[in-house]
């Protein structure tokens, strides 16, 4: 469902600058294998964000087959920069590795496979943002596990925060029940400076002061 009017998304897409063959090619991929990204408009959003925090150091949960990742480590390569993304998915991975290759960025990119919960705790490098687009119910988790990671001044930034609306409504699935236990913990958070974009699936931007 979505969660602004068709009209105003379908001009949100139409005027939406064109973006390179690669891209495009895995924006058809997704929609053919109905793999979830987060598309050309958050995925601009997410360049941008990385480029104007001058972030070097990139923390991304959920991979997929490398869309946003490449956005990502477009933003951070010029400077030198890296992403470390992480997907329990192994035939993702795969995809992922090999789009990223395409991309040119294979060295500024390093795919780690396995559950975030699991990876997270393991990693001891301090992030300048971190993107957070896996599976729904460990949103919470995620958050309070990789929040140590984040440096002060840093951004975690997070997909599908208004889940359809059914954040809004007081949904009861499982997801939605995760998504609103996330939005609230992330907002409370003290120290967190927190706002949700309704940009397509809704965006949650939080700096961390
Ligand atoms: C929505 S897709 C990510 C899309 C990607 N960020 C993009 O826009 O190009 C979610 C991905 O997270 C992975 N995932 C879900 N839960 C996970 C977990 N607990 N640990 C690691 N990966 C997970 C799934 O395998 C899936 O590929």
């Amino acid at each position: 469902m979505s969660i602004t009017y068709d009209y105003i998304d379908d001009y949100l897409y139409r005027i939406a600058p064109p973006r390179d063959t690669l891209l495009e090619r895995m924006e058809e991929y997704a929609e053919t294998n109905s793999v979830p990204i987060i598309g050309p408009l958050v995925g601009r959003l997410l360049y941008n964000l990385a480029k104007i925090s001058q972030s070097r150091k990139v923390l991304e949960i959920g991979t997929a087959i490398g869309y946003s990742g490449i956005w990502l480590a477009r933003a951070v390569a010029p400077l030198k920069g890296s992403l470390t993304t992480i997907d329990m998915n192994p035939e993702r991975v795969k995809i992922a590795k090999k789009n990223i290759a395409e991309a040119g960025l294979d060295r500024a990119v390093k795919v780690i496979e396995g559950s975030a919960l699991d990876i997270l705790p393991t990693l001891k490098e301090s992030y300048d943002m971190i993107f957070l687009d896996s599976d729904k119910d460990v949103y919470p988790d995620a958050f309070k596990v990789s929040l140590p990671l984040l440096r002060r001044g840093g951004l975690f930034v997070a997909d599908n925060a208004l889940w359809g609306g059914d954040v809004a409504k007081g949904g009861k699935s499982k997801d939605t029940q995760a998504m609103i236990k996330f939005n609230r913990l992330v907002t409370e958070s003290p120290g967190m400076s927190t706002v949700i974009l309704p940009l397509r699936d809704g965006v949650l931007v939080s700096l961390k002061e």
